[in-house]
């Protein structure tokens, strides 16, 4: 499959992820830098070909986004962006790190993996509550073979109980550093503004328009 010339009329780009909510925040933060010309797929876009499942081997959120992306790339022909991410606890040494998704032993189980948590650090004091959201955010563009890789953090406190109904994850346990709220209790546009994928993608932007010709 072609994904027609760079630069040309209908540039398109592909999120090599199957999580819904990461797809609304990236089409909401590269529509802000890419403009309108530029047509950002799902991976479950109709006119792409089926692509398989990648297993993250990696022990790097950036190993893990290239792999997603270069993945992604090769199955469509299509300039690709991955997102990897999770939640780094500064007592825990920086875990659940790339294990975030799995934390309580079934991957994706979002309920699960905060009660988890919030239960090993239910001894731990304020002051040492300390964390951050990591997002890794690589793009493979097959033609030319450009690959980049840029980070974004979010750093914060863990709050004892989840506040708040938006985003999703770990959302409704951290609260920004300088925010009253949690990131489920942002608008999903201030999440986007301060966020580890709107900094990470934000950061990537200039490499996605080079990809693209634009
Ligand atoms: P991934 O899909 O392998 O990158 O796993 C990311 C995991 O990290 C998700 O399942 C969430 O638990 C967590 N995570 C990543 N980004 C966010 C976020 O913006 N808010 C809350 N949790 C997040």
């Amino acid at each position: 499959m072609s994904g027609g010339p760079p630069g040309g009329a209908g540039a398109r780009l592909v999120l090599a992820t199957r999580n819904a909510h990461k797809v609304g925040e990236l089409r909401a933060i590269l529509g802000g830098v890419l403009g309108g010309s530029v047509e950002v797929l799902a991976l479950d876009d109709p006119s792409l070909p089926p692509v398989a499942d990648v297993v993250e081997t990696g022990v790097t959120f950036a190993a893990n986004a290239l792999l997603k992306a270069r993945a992604v790339a090769a199955a469509t022909g299509l300039v690709s962006v991955a997102d990897d991410s999770g939640i780094a606890v500064d007592v825990l040494g920086g875990s659940p790190g790339v294990f975030s998704a799995r934390w309580a032993g079934r991957h994706g189980d979002d309920a699960a993996n905060l009660a988890l948590l919030l239960a090993q650090l239910a001894d731990v004091p304020d002051e040492h509550r300390g964390a951050e959201f990591v997002c890794a955010a690589a793009l493979v563009a097959p033609g030319s073979g450009l690959e980049r890789v840029e980070h974004g953090r979010l750093r914060g406190v863990l709050e004892r109980a989840p506040r708040g109904e938006g985003g999703f994850g770990y959302d409704p346990v951290l609260r920004p550093e300088g925010y009253e709220v949690t990131c489920a209790q942002l608008p999903p546009g201030g999440k986007d503004a301060i966020s580890h994928r709107g900094r990470a993608f934000r950061a990537l932007a200039p490499a996605v328009l080079e990809a693209l010709g634009r």
